[in-house]
């Protein structure tokens, strides 16, 4: 098979193994590159993602006035507007990244001046009045398009709130707390599952204080921030492709050495030992609120059990439910996915093409509204995959390819860049064959 800058042949694996250090988790980097743009003084970040999501989180806050230098080493040194954007000429361009278009909607809704923000095409099909209602409800002046970007946003004055999310949403979490934590009075988020905190512990660690309990998370207004110092941790939703990868092949041995562990981000290692993997984690260490350990893996001799997954666990994984049904036929029992209707709404819809490119290599698998059921003792044919430009599905079935029999062709295999340029590379470097 030829391949192009656009596919990427993925030939059958043996066996799995290797070390790997990763590049730093992209929602850290995103909440960091965008509070360390608003903050006053100097943010340096090392091992800040690779990821062309977190370059357009970069770009906002440069164009916002922040000075934003990238060092040889790959460390990130943003000098911050302390306290005060500055309205930019021309749109800020979000590129592929929900994650820079929400929460930096939250900063810019309690801002002085006029904002627009936008996005590519996949970008620009995604629902925005997610996080239109709450700023409304915050006293925000803020202008969808048909619920989706192109946003306006007119800067204004906020009051705090007190708001209960829909949806499980970090993203809208993050993006209501960073206008409350400008607002006037205390702004209250509650969930109804506990989503990733990462927004809670970058504003702890550029100094906000904010309190949480079981449920909530409240913020007084008004509150300064200050640049930080801050190693950011190898990102877990890159690692759990090849976790998955390790957990396929009886004798595989892993090593992931600093990676980000934080609780509301781990759940992929108890579903993977629950389906029979040995996951060992080492050298637990706490940095600016988040967990950062070395994480071992070694397949089940007897391959992979099946489970189901679904209510708040189907939230906590979202990121990493395309990989989960991609390795699924070859696990004895099969997956179940429920509860995923978010997976619909992503960078694609990932409910029909993870069904779509399963069936290309001869899986059998069934579609549902807000999930997949995928049986498992399945043997997969090579084939050609559509990522349909999405990051995730690209990575999810280079994965699955390396069961199959016979080679597969990725294409629009470049979108692995968005999260994770290194992928190709890295897959090649632990992949025996
Ligand atoms: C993210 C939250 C999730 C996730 C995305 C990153 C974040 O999105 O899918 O990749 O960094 O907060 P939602 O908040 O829309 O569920």
């Amino acid at each position: 098979m030829q391949e192009t800058a656009t596919e990427r042949v993925i030939s059958p694996a043996r066996n799995i193994e290797g070390s790997l250090r990763l590049p730093g988790d992209k929602s850290i980097s995103h909440r960091c590159a965008l509070l360390g743009g608003l903050a006053e003084g100097v943010t340096r970040l090392t091992n800040f993602s690779t990821g062309a999501d977190c370059t357009s989180s970069l770009g906002c806050v440069a164009a916002l006035g922040a000075q934003v230098v990238r060092k040889p080493d790959g460390a990130v040194e943003i000098s911050g507007t302390g306290g005060q954007f500055r309205p930019p000429a021309e749109p800020l361009d979000c590129g592929n990244s929900g994650s820079t278009m929400r929460m930096l909607s939250g900063l810019l809704a309690a801002q002085t001046g006029s904002f627009t923000l936008v996005g590519d095409a996949s970008l620009s099909r995604r629902p925005m009045d997610r996080i239109r209602k709450p700023l409304d409800q915050m006293g925000a002046r803020l202008d969808l398009t048909e619920g989706h970007a192109p946003i306006r946003i007119e800067g204004a004055a906020l009051s705090g709130i007190d708001y209960a999310t829909p949806i499980p949403s970090a993203q809208v979490k993050t993006a209501v707390l960073f206008a409350g934590m400008q607002a006037r009075g205390t702004t209250i988020v509650h969930e109804t599952v506990r989503t990733r905190d990462h927004g809670e512990l970058a504003l702890r660690a550029f100094g906000a204080s904010l309190e949480r309990s079981k449920d909530a998370v409240s913020i007084a207004g008004r509150q300064k921030l200050h640049g930080i110092e801050a190693e950011v941790p190898g990102d877990i939703s890159s690692a759990a492709f090849f976790l998955c990868a390790a957990a396929l092949f009886p004798g595989s041995n892993l090593i992931f050495d600093a990676l980000g562990l934080n609780p509301t981000r781990a759940t992929l290692l108890d579903v993977l030992t629950a389906l029979g993997a040995h996951i060992g984690v080492l050298n637990l260490e706490e940095k600016h609120g988040e967990l950062v350990g070395t994480v071992q893996v070694n397949a089940p001799p007897q391959g992979m059990g099946g489970t189901t997954i679904s209510g708040a666990l189907a939230a906590q994984l979202i990121d990493e439910l395309p990989v989960l049904a991609a390795i699924a036929p070859y696990t004895r029992s099969g997956i179940r996915i429920r509860d995923a209707k978010e997976l619909r709404v992503k960078e694609s819809d990932r409910i029909a093409l993870v069904a779509a490119n399963l069936r290309a290599m001869g899986a059998d698998v069934e579609e549902f509204e807000d999930g997949l059921d995928v049986p498992g003792g399945q043997t997969l044919h090579g084939a050609t995959i559509d990522s349909g430009g999405d990051h995730r599905i690209a990575m999810a079935f280079s994965v699955a390819a390396l069961r199959a029999e016979g080679e597969s062709l990725i294409r629009g295999a470049e979108a692995a860049a968005i999260s994770f340029p290194e992928f190709f590379d890295l897959l090649e470097s632990v992949a025996e064959r």
